[in-house]
């Protein structure tokens, strides 16, 4: 008896391991790619989803990271007669557009919700869950965003996460690995909670919109949510504006900059067969981008606040500091003062966004901010 106890408290033991495990292997450090709803919104199609795929493939963003590429909502048609999910005119073969995007060395994503609809009245999940997980498994993809929507028209928010814990269920038993994003606009204050029902990233808020208010409201927003992120399981402050022509290039250095300080998933959500150079540069940038994907996988935090001027910090696996500095107004000079990074004595000073060594400096460090804009540095001993 004793002994039937022990094994099963071992395999217990064993298949928790494993799927923690599971978690930290899907997405070790917060996840790359792009996503077509910010551009194409409703009227993305197939086209558009192997354009992005050769972009990434040709531009310089898959040598840079960026891996996934993601169809958001609106691509089902509703059901066959098996209750199999079908494809609407504008994909037509989900199975073939998988393979080429996995042809081109890149990975597939898709969306679902957990309703009867998705967010824009395409047919969603509900009571399909595992049928769901099966086919998009059988397609060959990699990556689910998961959509709330109309799920409160079928259950109680009180069982937001049996809801997602159902289809990470669903999701494992296909025995393929595939990120789980919850998007759920941070309801129930999912960051935590997202990673026991086996959530790789969740959404902490509302949708983001192509403009500096919206975009630094969610972004400084985030201040106090590092504690609930690391390898495998990651806050997720909505997809990237950048190069979509709501902000200026201040603007989208501040997005670009916040982000990575905040090892926030890095989803480009613009046209990618149409990008200016200066826009390319910003999510290009391979400093910023190495600060996002940190191998300590820390989440960056606040460091001061003085009215509209911040210093954000994130510590590196180096033992060097990723800092930014922000002006939330106008055009000031802001200063970080290195005793609150933890260093004493002179430290060296990096511009990342210049690309250029500044120099070694003592106490403190002060740098001109452009209005709305941002300073990106590398502070080491
Ligand atoms: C919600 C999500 C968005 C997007 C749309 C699609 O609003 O938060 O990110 O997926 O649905 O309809």
């Amino acid at each position: 008896m004793r002994m039937r106890i022990f094994v099963g408290l071992f395999a217990l033991f064993l298949i928790s391991v494993y799927s923690v495990q599971a978690q930290t292997t899907a997405a070790p450090s917060p996840p790359m790619g792009w996503n077509s709803w910010n551009h194409f919104a409703c009227k993305v199609t197939a086209a558009d989803v192997r354009g992005a795929a050769n972009a990434i493939a040709s531009n310089g963003m898959k040598d840079a990271g960026y891996i996934y590429v993601n169809v958001d909502d609106c691509w089902q048609a509703g059901r066959d007669e098996q209750g199999r999910i079908v494809p609407n005119r504008n994909f037509g073969d989900m199975k073939a557009l998988a393979d080429y995007v996995h042809s081109k060395g890149l990975k597939f994503g898709i969306y679902s919700s957990p309703g009867p609809e998705t967010c824009a009245g395409f047919t969603g999940s509900y009571q399909h869950e595992e049928q769901d997980a099966q086919t998009y498994a059988e397609w060959g993809v990699d990556y689910l965003k998961y959509d709330w929507c109309s799920a409160s028209q079928v259950y109680p928010v009180s069982q937001i996460r049996e809801v997602y814990e159902k289809m990470h269920q669903a999701l494992q038993k296909t025995g393929r690995p595939i990120v789980f994003s919850l998007c759920e606009y941070g309801w129930d204050l999912v960051w935590r909670w997202g990673k026991d029902v086996g959530g790789n990233l969740w959404r902490t808020t509302g949708d983001i919109q192509d403009r500096y208010e919206s975009m630094s409201t969610i972004g400084f927003g985030q201040a106090g949510l590092e504690a609930f992120a690391g390898p495998g399981h990651w806050n997720d402050p909505d997809m990237l504006e950048i190069g979509n022509g709501g902000m200026r290039h201040d603007e989208y250095i501040t997005h670009m900059t916040l982000w990575c300080l905040l090892a926030a998933p890095l989803l480009a959500g613009n046209d990618l067969t149409h990008v200016t150079p200066e826009d390319s540069a910003i999510l290009l940038n391979k400093e910023a981008i190495a600060v996002d994907q940190d191998a300590k996988g820390l989440q960056g935090h606040r460091v001061s606040a003085e009215g509209p001027l911040e210093v954000w910090a994130k510590p590196l696996a180096d033992g060097s500091v990723a800092v930014g500095l922000f002006s939330r107004a106008g055009a000031f000079p802001v200063k970080v003062n290195f005793k609150d990074l933890g260093f004493t004595g002179s430290v060296h000073v990096r511009d990342l966004w210049a690309h250029k060594d500044l120099g070694s400096f003592e106490n403190d460090f002060t740098a001109q901010v452009p209005r709305h804009g941002a300073v990106m540095l590398r502070v080491s001993k």
